[in-house]
């Protein structure tokens, strides 16, 4: 644990917590004695949380593990559109605004129930008509419109597994992805606005499916109106397919574990993962977190949860859990500085938004502008925060409940993973007493563990790595097309005790309370987005100045990580005069075509040795205290230990 020593010892010092209050209690979806009902009867509480939803055939079992396969509600059958979408007008709430949606430029549009479900099954329809059979897989990649969740439903009605793809991924990113999971159509739009511009889409998804033969067809949505080129007989306008469909859909139930989508995200290597989320047990997992941790009242609160659609915070808390539990949503296109600072309280004001949930790198972003821009505005119709996707810091989470919940929101930190599918860790509001920092517990009916390098529980007041050690009906059912990488990635760990690696450090105070570290792989964490190390590494080497390349996550005031890379030029590119400023700009924007401007690095340094083991491994913990100003750390285990010293007197030299 090593790696997480400073932040282990900053977060010991904190020691506030904050009970809920007794109005809020009285009315929470949640209650105290839910923990120990879980605890009691696991297969029985997750079975009362899976009658959340509407089941055209109960299951005859509710688990079935064998490790580390699992399936959930066994022989059940079901239809997440059906779920997130008609039931809702069934039951008399067509009316009910299942969206109210903001485009960057100010356009607006309200989508009721009624007129989702219209949507929904015209799509559906067109989708068959473009020979999208149950089982095929649709990749995706679409600003944060409205079409973009009427796409993942229609995918979902017609059991076609849906690979979601974000904006800002390069065509060789998207590329890959179709190819991996051989999609056979891609949706996507002739532009986007971003920062108060229109800019492209459909000239880079064109590149990506240059050459992918699956792809038989790209739906094109028409949002910029920009001028696009277009192929004829593969591209289709969204508007002259779906338009013309008749506008209802009779859907089929699939089983409980048929696969709902796939989602990449990074790993330790240079490839990413597809990963795997079915049917039945994570749209239970959506729908029960969603309710307990936002404490969602259906009809009454207005939601908004601000992350991207392309990420998983997207799929289980714009889509799947919110419509599951028929929420009103606010969704927004854009930046939150687009036209003004700000743009999200303007949001919030103007909607009455009662739940909200962001980021700590947003968090941080805000705190930077002041809190006398949220101050300008009327924010009293909120009622809960959330937070997800990094370490939120004390400091953080104490401006975000003093200066958007003026004090009397509670504030839930959700740790989860895109593995995870669902929300694992956090305070249940109205019920648990919040520290800030800290997710505190595993919601009732998930276990975790904070345990040693043995797989040894730490007890309290120590640190260790965080691990699942019961199976949850959300949890990933494997990487797309390699079961092995599945086993060896997260179950290889710790496979004597049979737990889930997490891949995250975390410590475990004197209350019991779980404070999530980071992680302690070679995965980074930039606002809240996961890259590889290995990723970067990849993309710096493939261009032909670069001999070699170490790329680190360092810390960062706003972005919580920010990536860091190391490169040795090749000979002939140093005898160049053009290195310096100029071929660091270069290698930069590199990285960014290569991958999404995302990944592009915040300082490269240019170094002629790079520290590595006898056994050639590059040590990482080495050049992080470079990038961090940090002293050097031991130095021993280095095939040649000068190597730091030159890498110092280098980069002071400024070579
Ligand atoms: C980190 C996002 C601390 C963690 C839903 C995890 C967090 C990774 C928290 C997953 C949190 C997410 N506190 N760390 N509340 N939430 N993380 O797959 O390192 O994009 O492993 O899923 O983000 O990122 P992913």
């Amino acid at each position: 644990m090593a790696e997480s020593g400073a932040t282990l010892s900053n977060l010991s010092t904190e020691s506030r917590t904050f009970p809920p209050s007794e109005e809020f209690a009285a009315q929470a979806n949640a209650t105290a004695d839910w923990y120990a009902r879980a605890d009691r009867d696991r297969a029985a509480f997750w079975a009362e949380q899976a009658e959340r939803l509407s089941w055209a055939q109960r299951w005859d079992e509710v688990l079935e593990w064998n490790a580390p396969f699992a399936k959930w509600f066994v022989g059940g059958r079901l239809n997440v559109a059906y779920n997130c979408v008609d039931r809702h007008v069934e039951s008399g709430h067509g009316e009910q605004v299942a969206f109210y949606w903001e485009g960057e430029p100010g356009d607006t549009r309200v989508i009721t129930y009624a007129q989702l479900q219209r949507e929904v099954c015209k799509t559906a329809n067109a989708l068959v008509e473009l020979g999208v059979k149950t089982g095929d897989r649709v990749a995706i990649q679409l600003p944060m419109i409205p079409e973009a969740v009427v796409a993942m439903l229609a995918c979902a009605r017609l059991g076609a597994p849906h690979s979601v793809v974000f904006g800002g991924f390069s065509p060789s990113a998207l590329r890959s992805r179709i190819e991996d999971a051989q999609a056979k159509l891609l949706i996507t739009s002739d532009g986007q606005f971003r920062r108060g511009k229109p800019g492209p889409m459909k000239e880079n998804t064109d590149q990506a499916v240059a050459d992918t033969p699956t792809i038989e067809h790209v739906l094109v949505v028409k949002r910029t109106e920009a001028e696009v080129p277009w192929t004829e007989g593969r591209d289709i306008w969204w508007h002259d397919v779906v338009d013309r469909q008749p506008d209802t859909h009779q859907f089929e139930a699939f089983d409980s574990e048929h696969p709902l989508y796939v989602l990449y995200t990074s790993g330790t290597t240079g490839k990413p993962k597809g990963i795997l989320h079915t049917t039945g047990g994570y749209l239970t997992q959506c729908a029960y977190t969603h309710h307990v941790v936002f404490d969602h009242k259906p009809g009454q609160s207005v939601y908004w949860c601000t992350a991207d659609i392309g990420w998983v915070t997207g799929h289980s808390y714009i889509v799947y859990g919110p419509l599951a539990n028929r929420a009103t949503s606010l969704m927004y296109e854009g930046t939150p500085n687009t036209p003004h600072e700000g743009r999200h309280w303007e949001l919030i004001q103007k909607y009455g938004v009662t739940i909200y949930y962001t980021a700590p790198t947003l968090i941080r972003t805000f705190m930077k502008w002041g809190a006398e821009i949220p101050a300008k505005y009327d924010l009293s119709s909120l009622k809960v925060l959330g937070s997800v996707g990094e370490p939120i810091n004390p400091e953080a989470w104490m401006w975000y409940r003093e200066h958007v919940g003026h004090n009397n929101c509670p504030v839930v930190d959700t740790w989860w993973q895109t593995e995870t599918g669902a929300i694992m860790i956090s305070p249940l509001p109205g019920v648990t007493a919040a520290k800030p920092g800290s997710a505190t517990r595993p919601l009732p009916g998930i276990s975790a563990e904070v345990v040693n390098d043995s797989g040894e529980p730490v007890g309290r007041g120590h640190g260790g790595y965080l691990v699942l050690n019961e199976p949850w009906p959300a949890m990933l059912r494997g990487i797309w097309g390699d079961e092995e990488r599945y086993r060896e990635t997260y179950w290889a760990r710790f496979a004597e005790q049979g737990d889930y690696f997490a891949g995250d450090g975390a410590k475990i105070d004197e209350d019991g309370a779980i404070w999530v570290l980071g992680r302690v792989d070679d995965v980074m964490n930039v606002s809240g987005h996961r890259i590889s190390t290995t990723e970067v590494e990849s993309a710096l080497v493939s261009h032909p100045t670069v001999a070699e390349a170490a790329v680190v996550g360092a810390s960062d005031v706003t972005t919580g990580q920010g990536i860091v890379a190391f490169v040795i030029m090749r000979g002939d590119a140093i005898a160049d005069e053009a290195t310096g400023a100029e071929s660091i700009k270069m290698l930069r924007d590199h990285v960014a075509a290569e991958i999404g401007p995302i990944a592009k690095p915040r300082q490269i340094m240019v170094v002629e040795e790079l520290p590595k083991t006898r056994s050639g491994k590059i040590m990482r913990r080495l050049l992080r205290d470079i990038a961090e100003n940090r002293e050097i750390g031991d130095v021993t285990t280095l095939a040649d230990s000068s190597v730091m010293d030159q890498i110092a007197t280098g980069l002071r030299e400024g070579k």
